[in-house]
């Protein structure tokens, strides 16, 4: 007998713009496994709450967001899409972890400290409590495995010391999820400051491909991606955090290994490689974007799909709300009637 696909949850914040390093950490993976697996696919909007929004352009990107998932390849019919605002057992249930949740877990979150340095005039309770919502979006969907980037990889960390800390107390509530983290480009490295990461909210536009960006500022952005000294194309993350990040990309995005790029471009300069790097992201980009245009024009059909994702997210995240409520002890709305 063969057992049925485990379940898969992941997100992307609709802040800023869907960038390179959101396709190539995450939804990349996403298309290549929802073959295999039962998937749920959200536009984190209540996580960008966070941030002060204007709410016109919040409304307007979450749209935008639904239909680049779907042009990046996520197939509607076969995945559920869904907004997380729509599905209000994720607040149910961020409330029910909060009350398991140690300040001091939340005191050490790297994304906290660095959020908080960067938006010091807003430290809200929101932004604290930012990875309990997540650790509730992953445990309403029973998923097996969260594909994310590396920078996410402490928050699933404390999702499985939540949903353990749950089920040693009140019996098997939770599936304990694995991160999926991939083996090369879980960490995309700005443009601009190669030895951080590739931000959607970084203030300096240059810093990030997004993948709605036209071919023509593309290539711009990877002709002024800051490099390293010397002329030579070699891998050295340490030594040349610039090149090593293009060659990365490269890599990726044309299926190469690193060491065969390393031959092709060793010499002949950075301009002839960083070229190189522009036009194969744009190679890939153009296809996704003519379908993100036909997709985004269809204000009807991105609503059915909302719709029809809201309904069946919130099919399977009442049940755990449920399960957790009333091993909790809270009486069972249905036991009254
Ligand atoms: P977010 O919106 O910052 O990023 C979305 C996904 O993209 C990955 N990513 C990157 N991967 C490689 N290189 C980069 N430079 C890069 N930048 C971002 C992230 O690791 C992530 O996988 N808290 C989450 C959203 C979220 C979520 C969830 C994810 C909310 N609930 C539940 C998984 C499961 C976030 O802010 O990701």
């Amino acid at each position: 007998m063969t057992s049925p696909p485990k379940n898969i949850l992941s997100g992307i914040q609709t802040s800023g713009h869907l960038i390179l390093g959101n396709y190539i950490g995450a939804l990349s993976h996403w298309v290549r496994m929802q073959d295999e697996y039962n998937c749920y696919f959200m536009l984190a909007d209540l996580h960008t709450l966070t941030v002060t929004q204007d709410p016109k352009a919040l409304r307007e990107r979450c749209y935008d967001f639904l239909a680049l998932y779907v042009a990046c390849g996520i197939d509607p019919e076969k995945n559920v899409l869904f907004a997380q605002s729509h599905v209000p057992a994720h607040t149910q249930l961020a409330w029910a972890l909060c009350c398991f949740t140690q300040l001091g877990e939340l005191n050490r979150m790297t994304q906290f400290k660095d959020k908080s340095q960067r938006h010091a005039a807003n430290i809200n309770a929101g932004l604290f409590n930012y990875p309990v919502l997540m650790a509730a979006d992953i445990l309403l969907y029973d998923a097996h495995l969260v594909p994310v980037g590396e920078d996410q990889r402490q928050h699933l960390e404390l999702t499985r010391d939540l949903a353990t800390r749950v089920n040693h107390y009140h019996g098997d509530i939770f599936v304990i999820p694995e991160p999926y983290i991939p083996p090369s480009g879980a960490r995309i490295m700005s443009l601009q400051e190669p030895t951080k990461k590739m931000s959607k909210s970084d203030a300096n536009e240059q810093s990030y491909i997004a993948l709605l960006d036209t071919s023509d500022v593309i290539l711009k952005k990877f002709k002024r991606a800051v490099t390293d000294s010397g002329s030579e194309v070699y891998y050295d993350a340490v030594e040349k955090p610039g090149i090593s990040n293009l060659l990365t990309l490269l890599s990726i995005m044309t299926n190469s290994s690193i060491s065969a790029l390393e031959e092709e471009y060793r010499t002949g300069g950075y301009g002839r490689f960083k070229t190189a790097v522009g036009e194969a992201v744009i190679e890939h980009l153009v296809p996704i974007q003519q379908r993100y245009h036909e997709i985004r024009e269809d204000a009807g059909y991105l609503t059915r799909l909302l719709q029809q994702g809201a309904q069946k997210a919130s099919e399977q995240a009442d049940t755990v709300v449920k399960r957790m409520y009333n091993a909790l002890g809270l009486i069972p709305q249905s036991s009254l009637s």
